[in-house]
């Protein structure tokens, strides 16, 4: 059986595909019921990858010595926090109020909403090892700075997988979502 957690999943399985076929990706855009929400929603998907682009290779940066450690520090601290409280309270509102909004309109979704549910306990389990790496490297540019460097060296892999997670989770999400938005008219 193929695994459909994040760390293996390549696409989307197709029989969750049951309305791409009405609704391709190309037509999102300009098709009439694609309203500001969605455009809106898009976005903040678009703002959480630039952030994962930005923390991965400001940390690749400085393992490669090419960064001083306090503005590696200080980078990190603001886009890590940035991403990671958005990121967090986006989850929450998807699962509390916009997966159960969607399958209401249409029972199909439910399925999807299994997934997508899934992949972001998968997410917010990575979020929360990220944060205490973190939160590890600050403490010790005041404590003890010399030891930032070994402990900051796992977040490089962190933040690849990070932006692996988030290609996958955010693309599927997309692909099930805007279909059935643009079908019910929603949000429009
Ligand atoms: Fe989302
Ligand atoms: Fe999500």
């Amino acid at each position: 059986m193929t695994q459909l957690d994040l760390t293996h999943r390549t696409d989307l399985p197709e029989a969750l595909r049951f309305l791409s076929g009405d609704y391709p990706r190309d037509g999102w855009m300009g098709h009439p019921h694609f309203a500001r929400s969605i455009q809106n929603w898009l976005g903040a998907h678009h703002s959480f990858r630039q952030m994962g682009d930005v923390l991965a290779s400001k940390t690749q940066r400085y393992l490669n010595r090419d960064t001083e450690t306090d503005t590696y520090i200080n980078g990190l601290a603001y886009y890590g926090d940035l991403l990671i409280r958005n990121l967090h309270g986006h989850h929450t509102w998807e699962d509390r109020s916009y997966f159960p909004e969607l399958a209401a309109a249409d029972h199909r979704f439910e399925r999807g909403q299994d997934l997508l549910e899934s992949d972001h306990v998968e997410l917010d389990a990575l979020l929360d090892r990220i944060t205490i790496r973190s939160n590890r490297a600050i403490q010790l540019q005041t404590l003890d700075p010399k030891q930032v460097y070994e402990t900051a060296a796992p977040l490089e892999h962190d933040f690849e997988t990070l932006k692996k997670f988030l290609n996958r989770h955010l693309s599927d999400e997309a692909d099930l979502v805007v279909p059935i938005l643009l079908h019910h008219k929603m949000r429009a």
